[in-house]
C-alpha cells in the first residue's frame, strides 16, 4: 500500500506570536510512503528536490537515515500504538524553499505523520497528530497550519496537547512574501535568542499579540500597524536576517504597509499591506534587496485555508 499527502508551507510568528502564530501558503511539500514488500529492507527516505527552489547545499538540512525528523515522527506514530516502523520506502517531493523560514521541515513531519497514519488505519485523531508533531517540531506554530491550514493561534498545553483556532483574514490585506537567496537553519536562528527577556519585552509583546487578534477581527488597519511589532525574536535575528531591518526601514512610511515581519525563523521576510499601491511597495521591496546584493523571490499568495490531504492512496 502506498499512501501520498501534500502538505502547505507556513509563515510562523508574524510579528508578536513568536512560537504561537502561524499561517499556511499555497507552496506544498508531497511526501509519499509506501510499504515495502521484502523484509528486512528497514526504512528508506529519498528526496526529491524541485531545483527551482532547492538546491544542493539546502538538501544537507534533510537528514535521510533514522536521525531525520520524518522517520522520528513516523516513529513515534508507531510507538504510540505499540509498534516500531519497518519495510517503508519514504519519499518526499520537495517544493518548499529549505531553511527559507516556511515550514519545510515541519511540512515534512506532518506529511510523514499523515501518510503513515492512513497506512495504520488511522488510529491517530487530530489532536493526536498536532502534539506528536509539535513534539518533533518543538513549537507548534508551523506544524498546526500545515495540519488544519489558515491562520492560526496555537499553543501548547503542560500535557502537550495543542490547542488551535483559526482566524480571519480581511481580504483587502496582502501578503507579499520575500524569499531571499540565502539559507538559515531554525537550530542557529534559535540559538541567537536569549533564555530570559526582560519582563517589559514579554508585556510589550503580550499587548501586540492582543491587538493582532482584535484587528483582524474588525479589520482595523491602524490597530494592526501597532500590532506587527515584537521584542522576543526579531531584534536578536536581524543579524541573521538581512533585509529584515532594511525593509523595515524603507517600508515604515508607507501608508498602505501594515507591518513587515520575519517569516518563521527567516531568512525570508513577510510584508503585509492593503492593496492599493502594492506596486509600489514591491519596487520598493525590490530595491531593498537589490541594495543590499541580495536576489531575491517576490510571492503575492494569498493564505491557504487548507491544511494537509491525502492526494493519493
Ligand atoms: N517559531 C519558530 C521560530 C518557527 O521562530 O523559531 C521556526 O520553526
Amino acid at each position: 500500500m502506498k499512501v501520498s499527502v501534500r502538505v502547505p508551507a507556513t509563515v510562523a510568528n508574524i510579528g508578536p506570536g513568536f512560537d504561537c502564530l502561524g499561517l499556511a501558503i499555497p507552496l506544498y511539500n508531497t511526501i509519499t510512503i509506501e510499504e515495502t514488500v521484502l523484509p528486512g529492507t528497514g526504512v528508506e527516505i529519498n528526496v526529491l528536490a524541485n531545483e527551482d527552489v532547492t538546491d544542493e547545499l539546502s538538501l544537507e538540512h534533510i537528514p535521510m537515515d533514522e536521525n531525520s525528523i520524518i522517520y522520528k515522527a513516523v516513529e513515534l506514530l508507531y510507538n504510540s500504538i505499540g509498534q516500531s516502523p519497518s519495510e517503508l520506502k519514504i519519499t518526499i517531493h520537495s517544493e518548499i524553499p529549505i531553511a527559507k523560514g516556511l515550514g519545510s521541515s515541519a511540512a515534512v513531519v506532518v506529511g510523514g505523520l499523515l501518510a503513515a497514519n492512513q497506512l495504520l488505519g488511522c488510529p491517530a485523531d487530530e489532536a493526536a497528530l498536532l502534539s506528536i508533531a509539535t513534539e518533533v517540531e518543538g513549537h507548534p506554530d508551523n506544524a498546526t497550519p500545515a495540519i488544519v491550514g489558515g491562520l492560526v493561534l496555537t499553543s501548547t498545553e503542560e500535557d502537550g496537547s495543542i490547542t488551535y483556532r483559526k482566524l480571519p483574514w480581511p481580504e483587502e490585506w496582502v501578503l507579499t512574501l520575500c524569499v531571499p537567496e540565502t539559507e538559515l537553519a531554525t537550530e542557529i536562528s534559535r540559538s541567537v535568542l536569549p533564555a530570559e527577556v526582560p519582563i517589559g519585552d514579554a508585556v510589550f509583546n503580550a499587548q501586540r499579540m492582543a491587538m493582532f487578534v482584535h484587528a483582524l477581527h474588525t479589520k482595523d488597519d491602524n490597530l494592526m500597524k501597532l500590532a506587527l511589532k515584537d521584542k522576543l525574536h526579531q531584534p536578536y535575528r536581524m543579524k541573521l536576517a538581512p533585509g529584515l531591518e532594511k525593509l523595515m526601514q524603507n517600508l515604515k512610511h508607507e501608508e498602505s504597509v501594515l507591518g513587515t515581519v520575519l517569516s518563521g525563523a527567516g531568512p525570508s521576510v513577510l510584508v503585509i499591506s492593503k492593496k492599493n499601491n502594492l506596486e509600489k511597495v514591491k519596487n520598493i521591496i525590490r530595491d531593498t534587496w537589490n541594495d543590499l546584493n541580495i536576489r531575491v523571490q517576490l510571492y503575492n499568495m494569498p493564505i491557504e485555508q487548507n491544511g494537509a490531504i491525502i492526494v493519493s492512496e
